[in-house]
């Protein structure tokens, strides 16, 4: 698939088929994905990929700690959102919850557990970072994260990233034993998308891209 044509086609899948992923093409799409760059070659990234029974297993303890804590999806930022951001996360959630009512479930109630579940996929990747590195080094797993995302078009798999995963970090240390000493940082649901749930049709919007840019020369 060709770059530009993979970028404009990605979206994130929120119901995906069962069929699991054979262990080499993960493995094939972490080895290309690596080739990100990250400060100083340090490559900071870890990964665990997440399959099958362990996955639902993982998913179990995150639904939990969901009910128990509710803690939801949200930007997580430290100040009110200035209105053109919040804007854009309206018409996301009004469209996005179009197809959701659809399926007669709830906005929060789907986007919350379904991140918990991966939305049914059959693997999970998840981004681990070494405490020992500085916050910065989020930035070298976010480009790696953009990696996987786009390299798993090229083998027909779809994604969804879940960001949700953070606020139950202990959860998943305890089930996966992981140690104190390093961050899950983000988390990519991965699978082959079921492209007969109507969910799939949807697409977020981008704004202009002159809305972004301000020239200095
Ligand atoms: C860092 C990050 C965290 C995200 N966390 C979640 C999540 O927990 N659950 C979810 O359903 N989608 C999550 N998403 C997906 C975003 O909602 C999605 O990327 C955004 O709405 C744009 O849509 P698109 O990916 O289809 O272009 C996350 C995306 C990013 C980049």
């Amino acid at each position: 698939m060709e770059l530009k044509e993979a970028i404009k086609k990605r979206k994130s899948i929120r119901a995906f088929r069962e069929d699991p992923i054979p262990r080499e093409i993960l493995r094939e799409i972490l080895e290309y994905a690596i080739n990100a760059p990250s400060a100083i070659n340090l490559q900071p990234w870890e990964f665990i990929i997440v399959s099958g029974e362990e996955r639902k297993r993982l998913s179990r303890k995150l639904l939990k700690a969901y009910r128990e804590k509710k803690i939801s999806c949200s930007p997580g930022n430290v100040k009110p959102l200035p209105e053109v951001f919040l804007r854009r996360g309206y018409d996301s959630f009004l469209s996005l919850n179009g197809y959701i009512k659809d399926m007669g479930k709830e906005f929060d109630e789907f986007i919350n557990e379904g991140s918990c579940d991966f939305y049914g996929a059959p693997s999970a990747i998840l981004i681990c970072l070494d405490n020992a590195f500085s916050y910065r080094r989020f930035l070298d797993i976010g480009i790696v994260l953009g990696y996987i995302l786009l390299l798993a078009q090229e083998f027909g798999l779809a994604t969804c990233t879940i960001g949700l995963i953070s606020a139950y970090e202990d959860e998943i240390r305890e089930v996966l034993n992981i140690p104190e000493s390093k961050k899950v940082a983000i988390a990519v649901a991965i699978g082959y998308p079921d492209m007969e749930n109507p969910l799939n049709n949807f697409k977020t919007q981008r704004d202009e891209v002159d809305m972004f840019i301000r020239w200095v020369d």
